[in-house]
């Protein structure tokens, strides 16, 4: 029963006392942060992985996320993903194969006028092939900023795997949506929509299969029917939804705003279902429902669970380590160089 499992998950975890640190995303289950020494957004959760002390560190998030704390973290430290099937579908739309091609291909056609930025939603190879092009990783609650210093690098920049965050962060600095040009990674061709000397920003067609689920035919409707509830989406939404919307930030942005919101208020929220019914439960005296009406959850995200986290729980108890993330040096050593200009 969910009782014992709770009784064994709280057990072990005990036994294991300052050996161990567990950090949870905020888009997992509850069952899962009810045992998170710390929850964040991606960007404050690689940097406390980076000053974390203990021997190992469960990283109940997705597979990019533990790759990333485990660059961060010290060879000895042992990172642990208790659910190897917990990957991203968004991360999965660039593999490394395909980038080497674009960038040979994009060189071709613009020269050396372009810096690399990926989203930290990406492998730790990927990562890796942006640190030793001169670029950065970027994440949700910096990306203006992070673009703003690719454009100050190179006339133009890649930006991989996410075009819905590429784009709505590069409208924010004011660059036109025709100066944005699309490299699409199964087709192998760069979709333009100026002549191409104008591109300024190359959006790697890539998305995140849970914030497509937003639509503005949801604004819409709410606009319509309830023009007092405030629109907050996640910046992975399309332009088309986060232009539309109120606000759009970070997992921790949409968080701080709800946090100061006034009671009583009204919001739709357009980010995955744990973090949206986890706002609704901490936050009763505002109204809160989810864009999408059907709520919306990331399956990836879901998979670590708390049958997953006792599992790992109890075979560190053991001394053995299951599920450990381990990125090969030289790839760590490049992606720490993309990782640092962001952090
Ligand atoms: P943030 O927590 O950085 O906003 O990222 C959201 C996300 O999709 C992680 O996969
Ligand atoms: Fe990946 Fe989207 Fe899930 Fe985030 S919400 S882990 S981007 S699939």
């Amino acid at each position: 029963t969910a009782e014992e499992l709770h009784e064994r998950a709280k057990t072990a975890r005990t036994t294991l006392g300052d050996r161990l640190y567990i950090l949870g995303h905020h888009y997992q289950k509850d069952e899962v942060i009810a045992y998170a020494d710390v929850t964040g957004d991606s960007l404050q959760l690689s940097q406390i992985a980076g000053k974390q002390t203990a021997d190992y560190i469960i990283f109940c998030g997705v597979h990019f996320m533990a790759e990333t704390a485990d660059i961060l973290t010290t060879p000895e430290q042992a990172v642990i993903l208790p659910d190897m099937r917990a990957g991203c579908s968004m991360a999965d739309m660039a593999n490394i194969d395909q980038t080497e091609r674009a960038w040979a291909e994009l060189q071709n056609l613009f020269g050396n006028t372009i810096v690399p930025l990926t989203y930290v939603n990406s492998t730790a190879a990927i990562k890796a092939f942006v640190g030793r092009n001169g670029g950065a990783t970027v994440t949700s609650s910096n990306a203006e900023e992070m673009v703003k210093w690719a454009l100050t690098q190179k006339q133009r920049m890649l930006f991989l795997p996410d075009q819905h965050l590429g784009r709505n962060t590069a409208v924010k600095l004011g660059i036109p949506l025709e100066q944005m040009a699309i490299w699409d990674p199964i087709k192998q061709k760069l979709e333009l929509q100026c002549e191409l000397e104008e591109v300024q920003v190359i959006l790697w067609k890539g998305h995140c299969s849970v914030h497509m689920n937003f639509l503005p035919k949801h604004v819409a409707n709410l606009r319509e029917n309830e023009p007092d509830r405030s629109i907050l989406v996640h910046p992975e939404c399309t332009y088309e939804v986060v232009s539309a919307s109120d606000f759009a930030g970070s997992t921790k942005y949409i968080i701080d705003m709800i946090g100061v919101s006034q009671p009583g208020s009204k919001w739709a929220i357009g980010t995955e279902m744990n973090l949206v019914n986890r706002l609704i439960a901490d936050f009763p005296d505002r109204d809160i429902v989810s864009l999408n009406p059907f709520m919306c959850p990331c399956l990836t995200m879901n998979r670590i669970d708390l049958p997953h986290l006792t599992w790992a729980l109890e075979e560190l108890v053991a001394g053995k380590v299951i599920n450990r993330i381990q990125v090969d040096e030289k790839t760590a050593l490049e992606a720490k160089r993309a990782l640092a200009k962001m952090m």
